[in-house]
């Protein structure tokens, strides 16, 4: 009743009677008021007048479900939208979830993580102002195809920040988002399988927006980079987050229609890395040469200096001379 409350204040943007509320919801006065104190608990601004009525002043600058389900155009992903002000992490919860039968598009968000975690066992600093939230996903496929979630969410994110802004924001293999070298956001994808299928993959993107870096040690901080930065002004994560959830879900259908070729074409269009000297450290070592390609699973293959050319599965890489 409260959303659809909602809704009706949102199409009339002057002033709307008490009375006419309580008639079209069929609601006595005291109910109208209570779920209008409900509205204004949830952070929008309603003014109210004797003899004129209500009226909707503003949203809250918050991710809710009223406010990203309304005008997202898709399908699968955001169906259900779990909300939350507060998380460890979304990548938790979004797994306990699907261990507990959530089905396939649920998305998981909150405004603010005390457990953020990044790739590697790092930690993830994920104050307000930020987008973290995390997409299940039940891909009818073995587990050794799982990794192409990850390029899937960064031709996605990419995608949908250059369609909001013209900004070169690009992509790191494996996934970090990068603008001149700093990085705006990553993906963690983590996997629950049998030998033979995946029970579920949750997909976590963190993408630093109108978020504060003074929290974060100043040696991380210099690396860091927020779209708001970028832009130099407010950017409206509402916007951002419908425009990836709907290229998430394009590209994910994509991917489950023709396999990872299309997907890792576009990935390679903006990636700021193949063809160029690197650094890469990774669990199981440290090498450094030219990065020639991602192969079609998505591991990076790396020409060292004797000739030799390594595949490797996961780890950062550093640009020669650039970072
Ligand atoms: C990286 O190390 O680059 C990956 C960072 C992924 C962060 C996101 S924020 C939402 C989701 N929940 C988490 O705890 N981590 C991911």
């Amino acid at each position: 009743m409260k959303s659809a409350i909602l809704r009706y204040l949102k199409k009339r943007p002057a002033w709307v009677s008490g009375e006419e509320i309580c008639q079209v919801f069929n609601l006595s006065r005291t109910a109208v008021w209570k779920h209008i104190n409900a509205l204004r608990r949830d952070g929008y601004t309603i003014e109210a007048r004797p003899r004129k009525g209500y009226r909707l002043v503003s949203p809250p600058d918050l991710l809710l479900p009223e406010e990203i389900t309304e005008g997202l155009h898709t399908r699968i992903i955001g169906y259900p939208y779990l909300y939350y002000p507060v998380l460890d992490s979304t990548n938790n919860q979004a797994k306990q979830l699907a261990q507990d039968g959530a089905g396939e598009g649920t998305v998981v968000l909150a405004e603010e993580q005390t457990g953020g975690r990044g790739r590697m066992g790092r930690r993830w600093h994920s104050p307000r102002g930020g987008l973290w939230f995390s997409i299940i996903l039940r891909p009818p496929f073995e587990p050794a195809r799982a990794a192409g979630a990850t390029f899937v969410a960064a031709v996605a994110c990419v995608k949908a920040i250059r369609s909001y802004m013209d900004v070169g924001v690009g992509i790191k293999w494996p996934n970090d988002l990068v603008y001149r070298g700093r990085k705006m956001g990553g993906i963690l994808t983590e996997l629950s399988a049998e030998m033979d299928r995946i029970n579920f993959l949750v997909v976590g993107i963190g993408l630093n927006i109108n978020n504060s870096t003074d929290i974060l040690p100043p040696g991380l901080r210099a690396n860091v980079i927020t779209l708001r930065q970028i832009a130099g002004r407010e950017v409206s994560r509402k916007e951002i987050l419908q425009a990836v959830l709907q290229e998430f879900e394009e590209w994910y259908l994509r991917w489950c229609r023709e396999g990872l070729g299309p997907v890792l074409e576009t990935w390679k269009f903006y990636n700021t890395c193949i063809g160029s000297e690197i650094y890469v450290k990774g669990p199981g070592g440290e090498w450094h040469g030219r990065a020639l390609d991602v192969d079609e699973e998505g591991a990076l293959l790396l020409q060292t200096g004797s000739g030799e050319v390594k595949r490797i599965l996961s780890g950062d890489v550093a640009l020669v001379g650039k970072e």
